[in-house]
C-alpha cells in the first residue's frame, strides 16, 4: 500500500497528511485481500502461477476507493470517530475532507485508466457513481418507517456491495478467464458485498465504539434504518411511532434499540446475512478446487463469526 502514500502525497501536503490520517490507521483491508485471492484463483484456470501488475495496481485503486468513501461517508453521517481514530473531517475540517476524498477518487481514475482495460475501467467508474446513489438514497429514506427490505438491499448494493463485486469482477477479467466466470466472480463479490453490510449493520446494535473503531448505535439514532429494524418494524407497531417521533423523547432512543434486539430483529437480521453468503459461496463452484478458492470461501464464514 506504501504506492497509495506517494500517489496522493505528490502534490500536496494537506491531502496528504488528511490521507495519512486514515490510511495509517489501517483498516482490514479486506477488498485488496479478495482481489489478491480472486486473482490467484482465477489466473490458475490460465494456467498463470504469478499475479499481473495489474492485479496489484488493481487492488491499491480498489483500496483508495473504498477509502475516499469512508472520507466522504463520515461527512455525510457526521462521524467522528473511523478505524479508532479520529474522523479526516474532524481534523482538518469538512472542506478538506471532502476535497481529500474528491482528489482520491480522482486519482484512482487515472490509475484505472493507464491501465487500458475499457471493460474494467467502465466497470469501476461506475462503482464510484454508485456511492453517490447510495448515499442519496439513505439520505431522503431518513426515518421512514415504511422502507421495505428491497430498497435497503438495493441501497446496500450501492454503498457497499457494487465496490466488491467489481473488485472481484475486475480481478477476473484481468486474469482473462471467460465471461462465465467473470460473472459468477461478480455475483460472488456482490453477495458478499451484501452479507457485509448486514453484518456491519448489526454490528452497529450488538458491539461497542471501542469494538468497532467508529459510534455504536449510532444508525438508528440518525434514523438510518437498516435491516435489524426493519425486520423489528414487522413485529412491533411501537416502535414507528418511537422513530417517526425521531427520539425526541428522553430515553426513548435506547428502548428502541433495546425492541429491535428483544423482538427478533438481530436474529432474522442474521438470517439475512446467512442467506446471502450461502449465495456468494455458491458463486465459487465454478473454480477449480485450491487453497485460494478455499480462503475465498473462509472470507464469507469470517465475516459471518463476526456476529455469532
Ligand atoms: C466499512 O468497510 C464500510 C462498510 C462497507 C460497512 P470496512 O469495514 O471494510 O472498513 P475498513 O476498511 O476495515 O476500515
Ligand atoms: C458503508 O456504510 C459506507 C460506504 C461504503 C461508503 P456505513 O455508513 O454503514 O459504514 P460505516 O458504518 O460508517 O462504517
Ligand atoms: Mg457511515
Ligand atoms: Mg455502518
Amino acid at each position: 500500500m506504501k504506492i497509495i502514500f506517494k500517489i496522493v502525497g505528490a502534490e500536496n501536503p494537506v491531502l496528504m497528511s488528511a490521507a495519512e490520517q486514515i490510511f495509517d490507521a489501517g483498516g482490514k483491508r479486506m477488498r485488496p485481500a479478495l482481489v489478491f485471492l480472486v486473482s490467484r484463483a482465477t489466473s490458475e484456470i490460465v494456467g498463470f502461477k504469478e499475479l499481473t501488475t495489474e492485479h496489484r495496481r488493481l487492488a491499491e485503486i480498489i483500496e483508495m476507493i473504498h477509502t475516499a468513501s469512508l472520507i466522504h461517508d463520515d461527512v455525510l453521517d457526521e462521524s467522528d470517530m473511523r478505524r479508532g481514530r479520529e474522523t479526516v473531517h474532524q481534523v482538518y475540517g469538512t472542506r478538506v475532507a471532502v476535497l481529500a476524498g474528491d482528489f482520491m477518487f480522482a486519482q484512482s481514475s487515472w490509475y484505472l485508466a493507464n491501465l487500458e482495460n475499457l471493460e474494467v475501467i467502465k466497470l469501476i467508474s461506475q462503482v464510484i457513481k454508485d456511492f453517490a446513489s447510495g448515499e442519496i438514497k439513505q439520505a431522503s429514506s431518513l426515518f421512514d418507517c415504511d422502507v421495505e427490505l428491497e430498497e435497503y438491499l438495493i441501497k446496500s448494493y450501492y454503498k457497499t456491495a457494487s465496490l466488491i463485486a467489481a473488485s472481484t469482477k475486475g480481478a477476473a477479467i484481468f486474469s482473462g478467464v471467460n465471461s462465465d466466470v467473470c460473472e459468477q466472480m461478480y455475483q460472488y463479490g456482490r453477495n458478499l458485498g451484501l452479507c457485509f453490510q448486514v453484518v456491519d449493520d448489526i454490528l452497529d446494535f450488538t458491539q461497542s465504539a471501542e469494538q468497532l473503531g467508529k459510534p455504536a448505535g449510532s444508525d438508528l439514532a440518525k434514523g438510518i434504518l437498516t435491516a435489524p429494524v426493519i425486520f423489528a418494524l414487522e413485529k412491533e407497531p411501537k416502535l414507528r411511532d418511537m422513530i417517526e417521533s425521531e427520539f425526541c423523547e428522553a430515553g426513548s432512543l435506547e428502548e428502541a434499540i433495546e425492541l429491535v434486539k428483544t423482538c427478533g430483529g438481530i436474529e432474522r437480521a442474521q438470517d439475512l446475512a446467512k442467506e446471502k453468503a450461502d449465495v456468494a459461496i455458491r458463486s465459487l463452484q465454478c473454480l477449480p478446487q485450491s487453497a485460494f478458492r478455499l480462503a475465498l470461501q473462509e472470507m464469507v464464514k469470517y465475516n459471518l463469526e463476526r456476529i455469532d
